[in-house]
């Protein structure tokens, strides 16, 4: 069987932030808008008043210190509390592509290709802005690649998941040389008007070359196993779908037409998933969690990550070995750990081996097992 390896890794980081301070400054001016609008029925008991948000809370309970997205205007103006975004013209290129191009462009100088040598796109993100043509194939137009290109969507696994998928299909040699691209424009779809999740999500984009590892032009990460899995769950959920037009009430602005999740529960049911699924990816791995020199975990929340660095290497993880850049980007859904891995890798030496790790909706888990070529 061929061995595959990722060659090249990019990531566009939208040039637009959001502090904390400055997001929580917007909600309770929302909320106290709401809160007037709607005194008499508060005062009645039918609805329900809502409460202020605070940064302390939002960075004790997650970590997440600030996050970049693809406009703040929006996002930040009490009557509107979503991004704004140009429309698009059909023969224009959207939005997704746009940000894919940046990252890809990035990940393919750093392999020393050239896009005409990829014949995979897989456009792995948890929301697509259309449901066809496949993005994939418009970022595969727009590069130039060949081949064929779709899309996968598999939430915050979604890159994982794309990552096997591709590493299978070039050493079942149905591809040769591929890129997954996770555009993740998460401020899209984030209710930016309720306090539980509104600091959740920022926005960017990674991209990873994959490629035979006898092929790499320079360093490289060969890939020595990826394990998926997945498990249902309502906990995490977004109702929105192409039926939607068919329900009554449907088409209005209904909390459930956006990212929803029952927070402590997600938290207390995927820490227990994630760590026995790492545990028994290194099992059959033959690797020892003492053999790992780093861990790029999924980006959602620090608590949760300490949590799973202490149970996958039996001890607190040294600072380094399992670095975190949430803070920076708040939770980016599928691209956290991509980030992660590309922003803190180079420094590792031939032969030392990282773990990939991302899990999230559905729920859904996916490892990657890499070491340095
Ligand atoms: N500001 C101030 N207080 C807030 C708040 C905010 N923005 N949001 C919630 N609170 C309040 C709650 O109302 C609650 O008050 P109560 O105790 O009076 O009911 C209290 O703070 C605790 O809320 P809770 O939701 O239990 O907080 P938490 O400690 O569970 O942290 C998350 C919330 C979302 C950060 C955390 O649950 C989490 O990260 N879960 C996993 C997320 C995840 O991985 N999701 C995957 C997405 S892809």
């Amino acid at each position: 069987m061929t061995d595959v390896a990722i060659t090249g890794s990019g990531v566009f980081t939208p040039a637009e932030v959001v502090t904390n301070d400055e997001l929580v400054a917007a909600y309770n001016a929302h909320a106290d808008a709401f809160n007037a609008a709607h005194a008499d029925e508060i005062a009645a008991g039918t609805v329900v008043a809502k409460p202020h948000s605070s940064s302390q809370f939002i960075y004790d309970a997650s970590g997440i210190e600030r996050r970049h997205v693809m406009d703040k205007t929006g996002v930040l103006d009490p009557e509107v509390m979503h991004p704004l975004l140009r429309e698009r013209r059909d023969d224009e290129p959207g939005i997704m592509t746009e940000i894919a191009l940046e990252a890809c462009g990035t990940a393919l100088a750093q392999a020393g290709r050239g896009a005409g040598e990829i014949d995979l796109v897989i456009c792995a993100a948890s929301n697509h802005e259309r449901p066809y043509p496949a993005i994939a194939i418009e970022i595969q137009k727009a590069l130039g690649a060949g081949g064929f290109a779709f899309d996968m969507n598999v939430a915050c696994s979604s890159a994982t998941f794309g990552i096997q998928a591709a590493a299978d299909m070039i050493r079942a040699g149905s591809a040769r040389r591929a890129l997954v691209v996770s555009p993740e424009i998460c401020s899209g779809h984030l209710e930016w008007r309720d306090r539980d999740c509104h600091f959740i999500f920022g926005d960017v984009c990674t991209a990873l070359v994959i490629e035979p590892a006898d092929e790499a032009a320079g360093a490289h990460f060969r890939i020595l196993s990826t394990r998926c899995a997945t498990q249902f769950s309502n906990n995490i959920r977004n109702n929105n779908g192409f039926l939607r037009r068919t329900r009554p009430g449907h088409m209005e602005d209904r909390r459930d037409m956006l990212f929803m999740q029952e927070g402590r529960r997600v938290f207390r049911e995927v820490l227990p998933l994630v760590s026995s699924h790492i545990a028994g990816h290194l099992d059959a791995a033959g690797v020892t969690a003492a053999e790992l020199r780093r861990l790029w975990l999924h980006q959602a929340n620090k608590a949760m990550n300490d949590f799973i660095g202490r149970k996958v290497m039996g001890r607190v993880p040294d600072q380094g070995e399992q670095p975190n850049i949430l803070q920076d980007y708040a939770n980016t859904s599928s691209a956290g750990s991509i980030i992660a891995f590309s922003q803190y890798s180079d420094d590792l030496a031939p032969g030392d081996r990282g773990l990939i790790c991302s899990f999230g909706a559905g729920y859904s888990v996916g490892s990657v097992l890499v070491e340095r070529g």
